[in-house]
């Protein structure tokens, strides 16, 4: 599919850093299909006359939650930006960076238009001056679409011309931190800010900035062309909405699957076909290796926002890997730690020798158990962001759940 399939290293490397590269395109439904379905009917109705706090109403009814993986109200988010002085901007994340998640993808490469109203609505909401929209560079395909879609929209009147800013990302995980993603935005290395203040007060070159994730704008665009009960009248194991989870490892069919919020790893195997042949369920990481590896007896927690503290663990961005009686789970959380020393970006201390002396000792024939929990907590306690503060659960759920392994 790609025109560079026979080039030589230096025409790749010329060809990416001059954006000159063609990868293959999926069907997608373009502006005029989306149109022709009644799309952006919405935003213009609301630009018209719409009432910014009905809509910040109808998100919180619906239960929309930030979809990146920490799960904040979305609605809530708009309150803290509208209540800070312009001018406001809107930062898209869409670096989608946690291993084993590729919803944000799969949506883009589909149905670019439902994200693009979604984000036009909450830059109206909050009147944001401009939209960056941050993008995973990884996903060639997702940034030709966008490249021709907002232009689309530009033509047909829809976005002022440079409104949309689109912006590569580089391959830093690390830059899917919100503050660090800003950093990076504003022409910086991609480092973590310290909190407060939040970037709802100070955000995109000091401004307030509301930052939402691709999947989290889709479905304020389908709460406000459907109504609340889009998601509200989904309701599974005492949980409400629906879910996009991104399945992969041993199951018959990996993909994304949207099933109800308050799905088991049981039912979540069933949709994706069952284990694959041949292979029995030992072990999965709910929500990206920051999540850790809970063991197969816990199948029947639903996996949603806060059900799963009382386990040591969190759904996060709903990357959902199943390890089977053929995997090693003291390899699958060493890989985990040895991807959190490399994406590390070295700020504090904590974090950049924590991940590394970790390796260290779970690279060891047996692990010191009692030294990792010390190490564990140190890296809790006084590491910057989530990266590092969350890199030892891997740790703590192996040490506690496969003692015999390590
Ligand atoms: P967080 O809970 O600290 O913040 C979530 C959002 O709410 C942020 O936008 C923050 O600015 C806002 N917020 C929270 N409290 C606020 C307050 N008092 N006032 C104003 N705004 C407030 O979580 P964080 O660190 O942003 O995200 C962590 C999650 O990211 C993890 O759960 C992990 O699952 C997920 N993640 C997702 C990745 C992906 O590729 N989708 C990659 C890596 C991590
Ligand atoms: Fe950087 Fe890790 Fe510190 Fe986060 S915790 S700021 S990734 S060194």
């Amino acid at each position: 599919h790609n025109h560079l399939d026979h080039a030589t290293p230096q025409m790749v490397h010329d060809a990416i850093r001059t954006g000159d590269v063609h990868p293959h395109i999926p069907e997608y439904e373009p502006l005029d299909a989306y149109r022709a379905a009644g799309g952006y009917d919405t935003l213009l109705s609301l630009r018209a006359d719409g009432d910014w706090q009905a809509v910040q109403a109808d998100l919180l009814d619906a239960g929309v939650r930030g979809l990146g993986g920490a799960g904040f109200p979305a609605g809530r988010k708009w309150g803290f930006v509208r209540a800070e002085p312009g001018p406001r901007y809107l930062a898209v994340n869409g670096d989608e960076g946690e291993p084993g998640t590729f919803k944000d993808r799969y949506y883009l490469e589909r149905t670019p238009h439902l994200f693009l109203e979604g984000m036009l609505i909450a830059a109206w909401a909050v009147e944001a001056d401009r939209i960056f929209l941050y993008m995973r560079d990884e996903y060639p395909a997702v940034l030709e679409i966008l490249r021709r879609e907002i232009a689309a929209l530009e033509a047909a009147g829809l976005a002022a011309p440079g409104y949309i800013d689109l912006r590569r990302g580089a391959g830093a995980y690390i830059c899917g931190e919100e503050s660090a993603m800003i950093e990076s935005i504003e022409g910086k290395r991609g480092i973590p800010r310290h909190r407060p203040p939040y970037v709802a007060q100070v955000g995109v070159f000091g401004r307030p900035t509301l930052v939402h994730n691709v999947e989290t704008l889709h479905w304020v665009a389908r709460v406000c062309r459907e109504g609340p009960g889009v998601l509200a009248d989904h309701a599974h194991n005492d949980r409400k909405g629906l879910r996009s989870y991104s399945v992969s490892g041993r199951v018959a069919r990996p993909g994304v699957y949207l099933l109800y919020a308050g799905s088991t790893i049981r039912d979540i195997i069933a949709a994706a076909g069952g284990m694959a042949e041949g292979h029995t369920l030992k072990a999965y990481q709910p929500g990206g290796p920051s999540a850790g590896l809970l063991p197969a007896h816990l199948d029947d927690v639903p996996l949603d926002f806060d059900t799963l503290q009382p386990h040591g663990s969190f759904v996060g961005s709903a990357a959902v890997v199943v390890l089977s009686d053929k995997d090693s789970v003291r390899e699958a959380a060493l890989n985990m730690l040895r991807f959190f020393e490399d994406e590390s970006c070295g700020q504090c201390t904590p974090c950049r020798v924590g991940c590394e002396k970790a390796v260290k000792l779970m690279e060891a024939d047996r692990w010191d158990a009692d030294l990792l929990e010390d190490l564990c907590q140190v890296m809790t306690d006084a590491s910057i962001c989530g990266l590092g503060q969350a890199a030892p659960n891997p740790i703590r759920l192996t040490l506690k759940h496969f003692p015999d392994e390590v």
